[in-house]
């Protein structure tokens, strides 16, 4: 197959070529061909010819308990697609007392019958018991080279910062990266008794429970820790522009000898705001996510921190609930609502039209952040986020002009959606995943493949 004519985005440059597929990979990038097209040819003249999306960040079916779980692998995996994201690193969340291994497995046999897209896992560390910490060189070995702690969630999900430690350190000496979780729990936990203590218990409140000392504190503590240990870190969806210029100021500082901590942002944090806390008990509730959607104008300040570079890529922290679930959940009080926002689907096209379009993010940057970098920093450099000879062929044709309102993806709902109607410009027309057509014209394919499990081993200067 020839991709022929269109505009090739890199974070190199940009330039009209075609692009040749062969079976699974791309074989070349060759000068536009004269002359009449093949019959696998597909006219890409006026089109942008991007390398499939890479979301670092995804919760797909995540099983909350009593029955409750987000939104599906066949749903999610088919609006990512939908929104131009090829591969997604989604979570292995083990249940107490589970083996790591074990957790890993159970979630690959959730995934693997229904996914759609390619995809890795990070394994999450909640339990801190050195059995736990000896099986980590294990899943390394096994492609699952990064690991979740949460610093949030006393009871449930929190290590304590001795116990984080213990983690680091393991996770360092398996050649590991660690994603941590930065909001300190127990100063979450006393915000919202006060709140419940005097009946504030509506959705609106949520952001409370979660101040911005919070998270501030716990980017200290990660960044600390990281440097005592040396462990490769990466601060998960960090929501202030101050917790950036924390994690940039223990990048610059290089006396030790952990490597640059990373720095990822989501979607919602960029482009959604504190105000729909206030916009009635139903916008409320589709914003209830953790960190919380913050202040204006916090997420233009994180946008010009992912435009120079502050930032290393931008992920979504998928985790879609309906409307009808945080309702029904909503009635215990807040916090018994399910967290997490939709935006898999949205997070090309969204940042398109609120980042590339005002010129704030170059086309070769809003690439680089949304493909390259999250691929080549998380483990899957080697076959993913380029366009070039040998790498999958993972390839979006993009419209960068078309405008038009923003219609969640089949499966989603549109009442739960923080994006739903907003007016977008950049359509996804056509996406490849390893050379098999997925989208058509903005449809799903008919006989969409499965998606393939994505072993992943880290960079070695990332690993050292
Ligand atoms: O609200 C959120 N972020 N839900 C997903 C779980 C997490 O902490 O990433
Ligand atoms: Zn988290
Ligand atoms: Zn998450």
């Amino acid at each position: 197959m020839r991709i022929r004519g269109g505009t090739i985005i890199t974070p190199q440059g940009r330039r009209e070529a075609d692009l040749v597929v062969e079976g699974e990979t791309i074989a070349a990038v060759e000068q536009p061909a004269p002359g009449a097209a093949g019959p696998d040819d597909v006219n890409a003249a006026g089109l942008w010819v991007l390398p499939g999306g890479v979301d670092p960040h995804t919760h797909f079916g995540m099983p909350l308990g009593g029955g409750l779980a987000s939104l599906g692998w066949r749903e999610s995996s088919l609006a990512a697609l939908l929104g131009g994201t090829t591969t997604v690193i989604d979570f292995a969340n083990p249940e107490r007392g589970e083996s790591l291994p074990a957790a890993v497995a159970r979630r690959r046999t959730m995934a693997d019958p229904a996914v759609l897209c390619d995809y890795g896992l990070h394994c999450t560390i909640t339990d801190p018991d050195p059995d736990r910490l000896a099986e980590i060189p294990g899943l390394v070995g096994a492609g699952v080279s990064s690991f979740k702690g949460f610093l949030a969630y006393p009871g449930r999900l929190m290590l304590e910062p001795q116990e984080m430690e213990a983690v680091m350190r393991a996770v360092k000496a398996a050649g590991g990266l660690l994603l941590v979780h930065a909001e300190d729990g127990h100063r979450n936990a006393a915000a919202e008794r006060i709140l419940l203590n005097t009946g504030r218990i509506a959705p609106h409140w949520h952001p409370l429970a979660h101040p911005a000392e919070s998270e501030l504190e716990a980017v200290s503590t990660a960044l600390e820790l990281a440097a005592r240990t040396g462990c490769p870190l990466e601060i998960v969806h960090a929501s202030l522009s101050a917790s950036i210029d924390r994690i940039a100021a223990a990048r610059d500082d290089r006396s030790g000898d952990a490597p640059p901590p990373l720095a990822e942002v989501c979607l919602h944090h960029l482009f959604a705001e504190e105000g729909l806390y206030e916009q009635g008990h139903e916008a409320a509730l589709a914003a209830i996510c953790s960190p919380p959607l913050r202040a204006t104008p916090n997420g233009a300040e994180l946008l010009a921190r992912l435009a120079d570079g502050r930032i290393d890529f931008l992920a979504t922290d998928h985790c879609e609930f309906d409307l009808k679930t945080k309702t029904a959940a909503a009635s215990g009080g807040f916090p018994k609502v399910p967290n997490g926002c939709g935006g898999v689907g949205e997070r090309l096209v969204v940042s398109h039209t609120l980042a590339v379009v005002p010129g704030i993010l170059t086309p070769e940057r809003w690439v680089e952040v949304t493909s390259e970098r999250p691929a080549a920093l998380l483990g899957l450099g080697d076959r993913k986020g380029r366009l070039e000879p040998g790498y999958d062929a993972d390839v979006v044709l993009f419209d960068p002009r078309e405008e038009y309102r923003w219609r969640p993806a089949p499966g989603s709902d549109a009442l739960g959606s923080l994006w739903a109607g907003l007016p977008v410009t950049g359509r996804v027309r056509d996406v490849w995943l390893r050379g098999l057509r997925a989208v058509e014209s903005g449809r799903p394919a008919t006989g969409l493949a499965p998606g393939r499990f994505q072993a992943r081993s880290l960079p070695r200067e990332r690993s050292r």
